[in-house]
């Protein structure tokens, strides 16, 4: 099988502003299934225009990306667009959920986007609801966003991005909004999830976040400066049993003496 994704010296040249920039300047690249890669890189690196190009949301100025073997170059927009329904999932920073929807009904959303709906109702919600039961949140499927907490938004925005089962899982910076230990429990779900096959490319700037991925890109002007596997990979559900052991040990400390 072919790597997933295929990239040959793509670069990006913005030509909106008085000065044209450069912002992806010859990144090759395989990824393949399986795979789950941290890209990290300076802010301005070109980390976005990346994944954006990986995300089919906007095409490289020169070089080629074949995506499951499919050159984007040779699809229209509407293509492009079924492309990208079929084979990616994307997770953001933000959560990017809908407020005054449930969060099954968020779930649901990108298969009614599809050009093609050939999906009953009744298929779609179990669909949906399989998805909120792979991150663990089958039970909440009635509450609005703001009922609950951060870490829950962020695994409804991941069953979301999984609903049209994806090959490649996009995440950018899906850890930034959250506090340490949500954020290790998120990356406890993106574990689960590329172990059961599902290819993931994530942007973090955190050093420690990157280390629960499997490869680590590092970008620098819109050059690839490292590509490396990472040693010593940590473990997401071993790092949770660990905080729970400290803050344990932390409430037998706090408790007044007998
Ligand atoms: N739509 C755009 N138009 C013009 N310049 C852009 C645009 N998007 C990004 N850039 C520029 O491209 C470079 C890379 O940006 P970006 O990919 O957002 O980096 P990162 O995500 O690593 O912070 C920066 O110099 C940025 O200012
Ligand atoms: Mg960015």
């Amino acid at each position: 099988m072919p790597p997933v994704v295929q990239i040959k010296d793509i670069h990006k040249i913005y030509e909106s502003g008085e000065v044209p920039v450069h912002a992806v300047r010859g990144v090759s690249l395989d990824i393949q299934r399986g795979e789950f890669v941290a890209l990290m890189g300076a802010s301005g690196s070109g980390k976005s225009t990346l994944m954006n190009m990986l995300g089919c949301l906007d095409r490289p100025t020169k070089g080629t990306y074949l995506l499951d073997g499919i050159d984007i170059d040779k699809l229209d927009r509407n293509e492009l667009a079924d492309l990208r329904n079929q084979k990616l999932g994307f997770v953001f920073q933000g959560f990017n959920l809908l407020s005054r929807t449930t969060a099954l009904e968020n779930v649901e959303l990108p298969m009614l986007y599809g050009r093609h709906r050939k999906v009953s109702t009744a298929e779609i919600r179990e669909r949906a609801m399989h998805c909120l039961d792979i991150v663990g949140l089958s039970q909440r499927f009635d509450h609005f966003p703001n009922q609950l907490s951060g870490g829950q938004q962020q695994r409804v925005a991941i069953a979301r991005g999984l609903v049209n089962s994806p090959q490649v899982l996009l995440a950018d910076e899906p850890t930034g909004n959250l506090d340490s230990k949500t954020s290790v429990e998120v990356m406890g779900v993106f574990q689960k999830l590329n172990e059961q096959g599902i290819t993931i490319v994530m942007v973090t700037h955190e050093l420690d976040i990157a280390h629960y991925c499997k490869r680590n890109l590092i970008l620098r002007d819109g050059v690839v400066v490292r590509d490396e596997a990472v040693k010593d990979r940590l473990i997401a559900e071993q790092e949770m049993g660990k905080l729970k052991q400290a803050e344990a040990a932390a409430k037998l400390t706090a408790a007044p003496a007998a």
